[in-house]
């Protein structure tokens, strides 16, 4: 029985929260495996807009599990408000589980996060101030707490204590910053503790056992490939794992369990943070675009930056994930432009550049090779066919098939559930 992983394609923002939802409907099991708070999914239910951060799509289908995996950075003070706010307006939050091996973000992740960015100056990657690098960075040199931790007032305590001697020495000596009281900090992740304890379990145990028993699985990344640690435009990247392969490390499920890997591919390009960006409309149909796709960070309220679909990134990202289709969204926010424009090469010193660029600097240098298309004045939200589409959207489609190779598996045509056309049940 298939398992699926969503993946991002671009720099995030590219409708996965809508494209997770849809196939949750389908899903036992929808499992985030990366990333933390810094991470935005608005998904829409006849008419409501929920905002999730850290819950999994799936959250919004009582009957099934929700599984943070140990991939994931947990920021407890934003979960429990999650968890409450979902609370407050009726819903069951009775299918999450979160891994006891997810690391938290702790309040002085947060503080040196901005102090980092600060320090930086013109280099600032443009993070969302989440304390998510420096959680990785606590995880990876060893000396991260874990979600688990916090059932284990002891061993949190000490691991707290020791770790904010270190950072309070870099927040005297190195900022000249207040430093931190420990207290506080253990009375509050000790009471989040305890709210969460109901839900902290070996979510691989979990969901190995899912996919043993034949259910269907859904892995949702967060991000976008370009914003992989390894593999996106470095270092104007997160600090986890967006690819597909960071579902089998993210999840704890080993590479042969996985089936399906759906790349999320907006019709146009969004970026929120700094980095280069070839296709970039600093013009007026950018600012239409940003007004009439309303992209402004989910998290941040930042305005993204936009510009038209880039086929090299695009490529780029069916490399590195694998994927096998894609889920094309938001053709409907392009409706009413006379010209659209789609970027399927670079060129580079006059030369053609047919790999994307592993150099930031490169990749600055790069100007797009576009194909332009006339534009669409509608999109048939009840449209069952490519066929039903407005000609000129379908042979936009249809390019970006022919020069991915990849068919569309769902055409998402609105905001909402039920505006979404599927070519080919991934489930199947
Ligand atoms: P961080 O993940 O907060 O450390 O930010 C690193 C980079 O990733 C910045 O450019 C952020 O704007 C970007 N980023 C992080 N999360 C998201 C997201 O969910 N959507 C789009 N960009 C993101």
């Amino acid at each position: 029985m298939p398992t699926v992983v969503v993946v991002g394609s671009q720099w995030g923002d590219e409708g996965k929260g809508k494209i997770t939802d849809y196939l949750a409907l389908e899903a036992d099991v929808v499992v985030r495996y990366q990333g933390g708070p810094n991470a935005g999914h608005t998904v829409v239910v006849n008419d409501e807009v929920f905002q999730l951060h850290l819950l999994p799509s799936g959250i919004l289908y009582p009957e099934k599990l929700s599984v943070i995996g140990n991939g994931v950075v947990v920021d407890p003070e934003v979960l429990v408000d999650e968890i409450q706010r979902l609370q407050a307006r009726g819903r069951d939050t009775g299918g999450l589980r979160i891994s006891a091996r997810a690391h938290l973000i702790m309040p002085y992740h947060r503080i040196l996060d901005a102090l980092q960015e600060e320090s930086m100056g013109e280099r600032k990657i443009g993070t969302t101030l989440k304390g998510v690098g420096p959680a990785y960075m606590d995880k990876s040199a060893r000396v991260g707490i874990r979600v688990g931790d916090l059932l284990e007032p002891d061993v949190f305590t000490q691991r707290l204590e020791s770790n904010l001697r270190d950072k309070n020495r870099v927040f005297k000596y190195v900022y000249g910053k207040q430093t931190l009281d420990a207290q506080p900090i253990i009375e509050s992740y000790l009471q989040a503790g305890k709210f969460l304890k109901p839900y902290i379990t070996d979510t691989a145990v979990l969901v190995n056992k899912a996919i043993r028993q034949g259910k269907k699985v859904l892995f949702e990344g967060a991000q976008g490939t370009l914003l992989d640690l390894d593999h996106g435009t470095y270092p104007y990247v997160t600090s986890s794992h967006p690819v597909a392969g960071g579902a089998c490390i993210g999840a704890g499920v080993g590479p042969t369990k996985i089936d399906e890997i759906i790349g999320v591919v907006k019709a146009y390009t969004s970026r929120v943070g700094d980095g280069p960006f070839p296709t970039e409309l600093l013009d007026e149909t950018g600012d239409w675009i940003r007004e009439t796709g309303h992209e402004y960070g989910v998290t941040t309220g930042r305005p993204r930056r936009i510009g038209w679909l880039d086929l090299m990134m695009i490529n780029y990202a069916a490399v590195l994930n694998g994927l096998t289709g894609i889920a094309l969204t938001r053709l409907d926010v392009l409706c009413g432009l006379d010209k659209v424009k789609v970027a399927y090469a670079y060129k580079r010193d006059g030369q053609v550049i047919t790999e994307f660029p592993a150099s930031f600097k490169e990749l600055a240098e790069c100007e797009p090779v576009y194909e332009e298309f006339s534009g669409w004045p509608e999109i048939d939200p009840a449209a069952k066919s490519l066929d039903d589409l407005h000609p000129n959207a379908r042979r936009f489609v249809e390019f970006i098939s022919h020069k991915t190779g990849l068919e569309p598996a769902i055409v998402s045509l609105g905001r909402g559930r039920e505006e979404s056309l599927t070519l080919r049940d991934l489930f199947q």
